[in-house]
């Protein structure tokens, strides 16, 4: 006997009365397993979509403090917060249109990284390759690739460096930057203009002390285009949480 038929025989003698089968013949039986592959196979591309999602956010460089920060849990207190939210939604929007670089300079706890972050987690989720990273790690794993006994590594890495979407380079000004970190960020930032790949920079130096930093050079490509320079000079959101507690 051919074995759909025994199965459906053999549900049918032992099911309780008060049990609807899902099928009772060959061919609701036949339908009901294409429906079950089917959601199965829907289930099956979710889950590797939000996997895909998990390691593109992962390699995104977008630390745990700021995985949920968007434009909308971005509060406003004052004009400054206000021109600098609704410049970075704006900034998002043009994106496909156009490269443009941007400058977040101010104050430490100003928002600077939750901005950038919400722009980050905007453009992922437009299909966008972005990547935040220090820039004393992006030095590092520059000088990592000496190690390597492979000439080319240094330029593979900038090479990769440069195909992705918005790179963002945190923390500039911490440490003071030498001629080297100077003719690699240069080189950076010239292949991605190059290919209009936009960059953004976060630091707690003013125009004047982040230009005595990186020099003419570097300050002219990142002006380039539509490019936008957003000033953060207002108190630390974590002294204000610290005082409303
Ligand atoms: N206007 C704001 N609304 C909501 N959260 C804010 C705001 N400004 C800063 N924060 C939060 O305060 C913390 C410090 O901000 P951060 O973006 O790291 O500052 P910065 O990079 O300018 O030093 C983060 O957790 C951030 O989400
Ligand atoms: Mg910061």
């Amino acid at each position: 006997m051919n074995n759909s038929i025994y199965l459906i025989n053999r549900i049918k003698s032992i099911i309780p009365s008060h049990v609807k089968p899902k099928f009772l013949n060959e061919k609701d039986l036949l339908n009901w397993n294409k429906k079950q592959g089917y959601l199965s196979s829907k289930s099956i591309l979710r889950k590797n979509k939000a996997l895909k999602m998990q390691k593109i956010l992962k390699n995104s460089g977008i630390q745990k403090l700021y995985i949920n920060c968007s434009f909308s849990n971005y509060k406003i207190s004052n004009p400054g917060q206000e021109k600098v939210l609704n410049s970075s939604k704006k900034y998002v929007i043009n994106f496909e249109k156009d490269f443009s670089n941007f400058i977040f300079s101010g104050n430490p706890g100003t928002g600077k990284n939750h901005l950038a972050s919400a722009i980050g987690n905007y453009l992922i989720l437009h299909g966008k390759k972005i990547l935040i990273i220090t820039i004393a790690n992006l030095m590092s794993k520059i000088k990592n690739t000496f190690n390597k006994n492979n000439e080319s590594s240094e330029s593979l890495l900038i090479d990769k460096i440069s195909k992705i979407d918005l790179l963002i380079i945190d923390e500039i000004g911490i440490q003071k930057s030498s001629e080297y970190e100077k003719i690699i960020i240069h080189q950076i930032i010239d292949r991605r203009s190059a290919s209009k790949k936009s960059t953004g920079m976060l630091s707690n130096l003013n125009y004047q002390k982040l230009h005595e930093l990186l020099g003419e050079r570097i300050i002219d490509r990142m002006k380039l285009g539509n490019s936008i320079w957003l000033n953060f000079y207002w108190k630390s959101y974590r002294s204000y949480v610290k005082i409303k507690k």
